[in-house]
């Protein structure tokens, strides 16, 4: 299992690319079973999530085509096997997203149940009730979710909480019902918009994406577009985190920081300087950062994926922060090893109090989700020593040549193999 190693100490500094957002594409995949026609989409982040959707939809019937870096076209017309196994959907929780498309263009959908993952219990049950409200008929039988129906009907569905991928499955499911749905209660995050985006220019109606109250019209058929992803937001969050802990200066390109007000807000408080211009923001330093305390929201609040590299940053800056999770219910596994780096961290069920040290220790960690890593990739850049980080495949489901990257900003980080 590869590692990695961080020699810390070193400010970031210079220019890096932001990727195309893991949280958009994994959705914009599987709108692609929505249409017997080609999809064509660009900026696509070559990371072990995308890999694995794009296996997934493969083995329904799915041809696809690199086209160059970061292009790909998924084509459906071959689809003939509406199922998503416990094999695939285990690995990657986002798989639950093909359940939608599959029961609106095929009348069927056998997908296996995601289970628990190690951030919580993450159940689906906001994905089945709209899929039942819409008139699929629903089985929970051996582990797979069953759906069948001969077409979808318009619904008005409010969900009991705000959902991202249950938004986006029950948008995708929509757009080829019989009439007029309505989700209220619906995310409100900008991958929710750009999935919206992409459906309308296959030919989908949805009016209303970014805002809680979503309303789709139902048509016969959806045809082939061509679809850019947005930019990472939390790619882009991560690496201005890992600047402003090193004390760095850097510009991330082919970014934008609309959607990032929430964090720019808490790196303003930290004392960093930092300026946006249409698709590049940058961001400057001080020599010691101010504790920030957080509370963790759907969109526009402060987002639970950013929640992690803030705590990193919290465990060197000046004072005492609190960070409240209140989306996830064990969210706080990067705090042990935090502290095994020599923070100081104490846990109240979903509240962490972190007072910062005047310096971290290099020490070897492990990583147990993919936020979690990316707060030790932080710590690590900034500990005294080496830092060894172990089960980095995490990283690797959603950062692309993090390593590279991260040493094109002057940061020491090797793959130990
Ligand atoms: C998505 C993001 C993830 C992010 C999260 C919250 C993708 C691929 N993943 O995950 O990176 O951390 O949003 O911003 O976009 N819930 C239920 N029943 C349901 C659905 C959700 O109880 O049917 C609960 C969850 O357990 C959680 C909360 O609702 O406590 C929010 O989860 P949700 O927004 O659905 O997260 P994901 O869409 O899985």
């Amino acid at each position: 299992m590869d590692k990695l190693l961080i020699h810390g100490g070193t400010p970031l500094f210079g220019e890096v690319d932001i990727s195309g957002a893991k949280n958009a594409a994994l959705p914009i995949l599987c709108a692609c079973l929505l249409t017997a026609e080609p999809l064509h989409l660009r900026n696509v982040p070559q990371l072990n999530d995308i890999s694995t959707m794009l296996r997934l939809i493969a083995q329904m019937g799915v041809e696809v085509t690199m086209d160059g870096s970061d292009g790909l076209i998924l084509d459906s017309r071959g689809l003939n096997n509406p199922v998503a196994p416990y094999d695939m959907v285990k690995t990657m929780r986002a798989s639950i997203m093909v359940l939608g498309p599959l029961v609106a263009r095929c009348g069927e959908a056998r997908v296996s149940l995601p289970g628990g993952c190690a951030i919580g219990a993450r159940p689906v049950d906001q994905h089945i009730k709209g899929l039942q409200a819409m008139g699929a008929e629903i089985l929970v039988e051996q582990g797979y979710v069953h759906a069948t129906v001969k077409r979808l009907k318009g619904a008005r569905i409010i969900t009991d909480m705000v959902t991202v991928t249950g938004t986006e499955n029950l948008m995708m499911a929509a757009v080829l019902a019989d009439g007029e749905t309505i989700i209220e209660n619906a995310a409100r995050e900008p991958e929710v918009v750009d999935l919206a985006n992409c459906l309308n220019a296959m030919g989908a109606r949805v009016a209303g994406a970014g805002t809680d109250h979503i309303v789709i019209q139902g048509v016969e058929l959806l045809h082939g577009a061509t679809h850019s992803i947005m930019p990472d937001r939390i790619e882009t969050g991560t690496y201005l985190c890992a600047a402003a802990v090193t004390g760095g200066n850097i510009r991330l390109t082919n970014t934008s920081a609309t959607y990032l007000d929430s964090v720019v807000v808490k790196l303003l408080e930290t004392g960093c300087e930092v300026t946006a211009e249409s698709n590049v923001i940058s961001l400057k330093a001080p020599p010691r950062l101010k504790a920030v305390s957080v509370r963790t929201s759907p969109y526009p609040g402060f987002p639970t994926d950013m929640q992690a590299q803030f705590m990193a940053i919290n465990s060197v800056a000046d004072g005492t922060a609190v960070i409240r999770e209140t989306i996830f219910e064990n969210r706080f596994m990067h705090a042990v090893e935090l502290i095994r780096l020599g923070a100081d961290i104490k846990i109240d069920a979903s509240n962490a109090t972190v007072t910062g040290v005047p310096h971290l220790d290099g020490a070897t960690v492990m990583a147990t989700d993919l936020r979690a890593s990316a707060s030790l990739v932080i710590a690590g850049l900034v500990a005294q020593g080496e830092t060894l980080i172990e089960r980095i495949y995490h990283l690797d489901r959603g950062y692309e040549r993090i390593e590279e990257k991260l040493t094109r900003l002057g940061a020491s980080v090797r793959r130990v193999r």
